[in-house]
C-alpha cells in the first residue's frame, strides 16, 4: 500500500520538461500584463533604482535588513569595485510574535536594534550628522520615490497589523525620530534589487537577482519605455530595476500543477490565495509538504506504526535544511535526528521513503522557481549572462543549483551537449548588506547632481 501512495504522489510530484515550458510561456503573460497595467497578479513593482552601479560607488552607509528568517543591522564601507567592502554586521533575533504581532512592536524592536548596533560601535558622528541608511524590506511595496514602500500586501507567513496600505519608510523613520536617532532612510529596497545591484558592482554580467529562500521572487533591469503603467517624466530608455514579485503567480489556478497538500498549505496560511507560486516552490514550504505527507501517511497507518506524532503534528516545525539533510545524511545521522527533535523513532523503510519525498518536493520546488528566472529571460530575450541566486534555499540546498540549471536548459531549449550554460546562476553578494549601500550611494549621487 505505500508504494502505490508513494507512485501516485511521485506522479503528482512531477512537472517534465514540456509541461515546464508551459508554465514559463504563461509566467511570461503574466509578466507583461504586469508591466502594463496595475492590479495584476504579478505587481511587476517599480523600485526607482535607475540602473546598474558604476562600480564607483563609495561611501559609508548603514544598512537594515528585515527578511525571512533575520534581522540584520550592517556598517558597510564602500571603497568602489577595486577596493574592499568593508562589512561589520550584527543579527537580533525576530521572535516568532513579531511576525503577527501589530506595527509598533515592529518599528520599535527595528529601532531599537538600530540604536543598539550604532552604540556598540561607536557610529555616532560628532558633527551629529545624519547616518544614511539603505533598509531592505523585503516584501511587496508601491514606491512613488526611493525612499517611500507601501505595503501592498504581507507575504512568507507575516500578518503584522496597521503596516498593509501604509508607508513603512514613514513607519520606520517616525520610530526612528522617537528614538531620537542620528539615521536618514535613503532607499527601501527589496532582497532582490539587493542582490542584483550588489553583485553587479563587482560582477558586471549580472541581469538578474533572485531569492530562492523562505520566499522566491526576482528583480531585472527594464527601460522606462517598456513599462506602460508608468506615468514618469523621465527619458524613455532611463534603466529602472523591477521587482517582480512573481511569488504571486498563477494565483488564478490556471497552469501549476497544485497537490492537495499545496491547497491545504494554502488555506491554513494568514493570507489564502495569495502567493500561489512561493508557496509551492520556497524554502518556507518545503518542510511542510513533507510534514503534511507524513502525517497523512500516518493517518493512513502506512508509517511511525501506534507511535505517538504529537510532535510532528506542530506546523512548519521542519525547515529547508531538514530536507536537505534528508537527502544527504546517513540513515543514523537522521535517525538520531528524528529521535532528538520530533520523538520519532524511523525504520530503514521510513528513511527511504522520506529520502524519496525530499527529494521529490526539493526537485518540483528547484524546477518551478526556475520557471520565473527563465521567463525573464525569454521575454527580455536574455541569451547570457549572471543570474545572483541568495537565500537560504540557494546557500543551504547544494543540489539546487544543478536542479536550476537542467531546468533552464529544457525550458531555454539548450542544447544537451553544451560546454557551459550560456546563462549561469552564481552566488550573490551581500544583497541586503552591500546592495542597499550601494543603492543609497546611487541614490546620494543623483540627488547631489540634482536628478
Ligand atoms: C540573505 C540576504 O542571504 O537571504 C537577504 O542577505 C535575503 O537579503 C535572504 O532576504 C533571503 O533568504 P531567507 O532564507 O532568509 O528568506
Ligand atoms: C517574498 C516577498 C518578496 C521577496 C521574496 C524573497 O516573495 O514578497 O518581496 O523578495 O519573498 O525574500
Amino acid at each position: 500500500a505505500l508504494q502505490a501512495e508513494l507512485k501516485a504522489l511521485e506522479a503528482d510530484f512531477t512537472v517534465d520538461g514540456p509541461k515546464l515550458k508551459h508554465i514559463s510561456q504563461r509566467f511570461e503573460e503574466e509578466l507583461r500584463e504586469g508591466l502594463e497595467k496595475n492590479g495584476c497578479n504579478i505587481p511587476m513593482n517599480v523600485t526607482w533604482t535607475l540602473g546598474f552601479p558604476t562600480g564607483d560607488e563609495t561611501g559609508e552607509f548603514l544598512a537594515m535588513d528585515l527578511g525571512g528568517t533575520n534581522l540584520r543591522v550592517c556598517w558597510i564601507e564602500l571603497k568602489g569595485r577595486d577596493g574592499e567592502t568593508v562589512v561589520t554586521q550584527e543579527k537580533y533575533p525576530l521572535a516568532p510574535q513579531i511576525k503577527t504581532g501589530d506595527a509598533d512592536a515592529l518599528w520599535s524592536l527595528l529601532a531599537e536594534s538600530l540604536e543598539h548596533f550604532i552604540d556598540a560601535n561607536h557610529l555616532r558622528r560628532e558633527d551629529g550628522e545624519a547616518l544614511p541608511l539603505g533598509f531592505t524590506f523585503s516584501y511587496p511595496a508601491t514606491q512613488e520615490y526611493v525612499d517611500h514602500g507601501v505595503l501592498q500586501t504581507w507575504t512568507k507567513g507575516f500578518d503584522i497589523k496597521g503596516v498593509e496600505g501604509e508607508d513603512a519608510a514613514a513607519q520606520l523613520t517616525e520610530a526612528m525620530k522617537k528614538r531620537n536617532l542620528p539615521v536618514r532612510l535613503v532607499a527601501l529596497i527589496n532582497d532582490t534589487t539587493g542582490a542584483m545591484i550588489a553583485s553587479a558592482y563587482n560582477d558586471p554580467e549580472t541581469i538578474i537577482g533572485a531569492i530562492f529562500g523562505t520566499g522566491c521572487n526576482a528583480a531585472y533591469m527594464e527601460h522606462v519605455k517598456a513599462i506602460p503603467k508608468l506615468k514618469t517624466d523621465l527619458p524613455g530608455d532611463t534603466p529602472m530595476a523591477i521587482n517582480c514579485e512573481y511569488g504571486a503567480f498563477d494565483n488564478a489556478h490556471r497552469v501549476l500543477p497544485r497537490t492537495k497538500f499545496d491547497e491545504r498549505i494554502d488555506r491554513d496560511s494568514p493570507r489564502p490565495g495569495e502567493q500561489s507560486f512561493e508557496k509551492m516552490s520556497a524554502g518556507l514550504y518545503l518542510g511542510e509538504l513533507y510534514r503534511l505527507i507524513m502525517c497523512e501517511l500516518h493517518d493512513k497507518s502506512l508509517v511511525f506504526k501506534g507511535q505517538n506524532i504529537t510532535a510532528l503534528r506542530k506546523p512548519y516545525i521542519l525547515d529547508t535544511a531538514f530536507l536537505s539533510a534528508l537527502e544527504d545524511d546517513t540513515f543514523r545521522t537522521v535517525r538520531t535526528w528524528f529521535e532528538a527533535k520530533l520523538n520519532l523513532c524511523l525504520n530503514e523503510e521510513e528513511f527511504h521513503l522520506s529520502r524519496r519525498l525530499s527529494e521529490m518536493i526539493a526537485l518540483r520546488g528547484a524546477r518551478l522557481c526556475i520557471c520565473g528566472v527563465a521567463a525573464i529571460c525569454r521575454m527580455k530575450g536574455i541569451q547570457s549572462g549572471h543570474v545572483a541566486a541568495d537565500g537560504s534555499v540557494a546557500n543551504k540546498h547544494p543540489q539546487f543549483k544543478a536542479r536550476w540549471a537542467q531546468a533552464m536548459g529544457e525550458i531555454l531549449d539548450w542544447p544537451s551537449d553544451r560546454k557551459e550554460d550560456p546563462i549561469v546562476i552564481t552566488s550573490a553578494e551581500d544583497g541586503s548588506g552591500v546592495g542597499a549601500a550601494v543603492i543609497a550611494a546611487m541614490t546620494l549621487k543623483r540627488v547631489e547632481e540634482g536628478n
